[in-house]
């Protein structure tokens, strides 16, 4: 139910939404989001991908690349912008798609925080991913909610912010994977699956 609040909310902003990304402080973290990112191995899956951010950041081809997003309205920006990529309808916590079948996963920005049960969300990424794959998952810390360029401040969203024992929390099995703060809101996770 709260997915569905969700997907009609971005829905709704879908066809504004990349002009956020126009601002001096998105373009700053997407350039440095853009290092972090380089040398992903495909085919790449991108969880809550929205309008397509991490095609436009150039780091990996259309046709190795698939979006899932639980939003049609984003998901139809997206297809427009990278009309040869695979978009997928489909919730972070039960995933389209067939176990083993990606090499990395991502997550950008809030997508992962919106998950009602991110525990599951994760044993949905370990079903799907290769071995020895690549992760990158970004979560909101909650010194997010001071962020000014946030889209829906002051909306009913179900956004969840993470402190880091959350996080280690639901790390717990994957001792070798790392998290690290992203500038002034938000962590990313990165390692391989076992
Ligand atoms: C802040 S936007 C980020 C979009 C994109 N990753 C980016 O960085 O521009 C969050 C996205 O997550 C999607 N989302 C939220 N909950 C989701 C879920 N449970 N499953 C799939 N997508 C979800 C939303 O529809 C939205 O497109």
């Amino acid at each position: 139910m709260k997915q569905n609040i969700v997907a009609e909310a971005y829905d709704q902003i879908s066809g504004q939404y990349d002009r956020w990304y126009d601002t001096e402080d998105c373009q700053r973290e997407n350039g440095m989001l853009a290092r972090l990112l380089e040398g992903l191995e495909p085919p790449v899956l991108d969880l809550g991908c929205g309008t397509g951010l991490l095609l436009d950041l150039g780091v990996i081809g259309s046709r190795q690349y698939i979006g899932v997003d639980v939003s049609s309205g984003m998901l139809a920006q997206a297809a427009v912008k990278h009309p040869a990529a695979r978009w997928i309808l489909g919730d972070i916590e039960a995933i389209p798609l067939p176990d083993r079948s990606v090499r990395s996963v991502v997550s950008l920005f809030g997508a992962m925080s919106y998950s009602q049960d991110p525990a599951r969300a994760l044993s949905e990424i370990m079903r799907v991913i290769q071995r020895s794959g690549m992760v990158f998952l970004m979560f909101r810390r909650p010194a997010h909610r001071q962020k000014a360029s946030y889209i829906f401040h002051g909306s009913a969203m179900p956004m969840r912010y993470y402190e880091l024992s959350d996080l280690f929390t639901l790390m717990e099995g994957h001792p070798t994977w790392e998290v690290t703060p992203f500038e002034d809101g938000d962590w990313i996770i990165t390692g391989r699956s076992e």
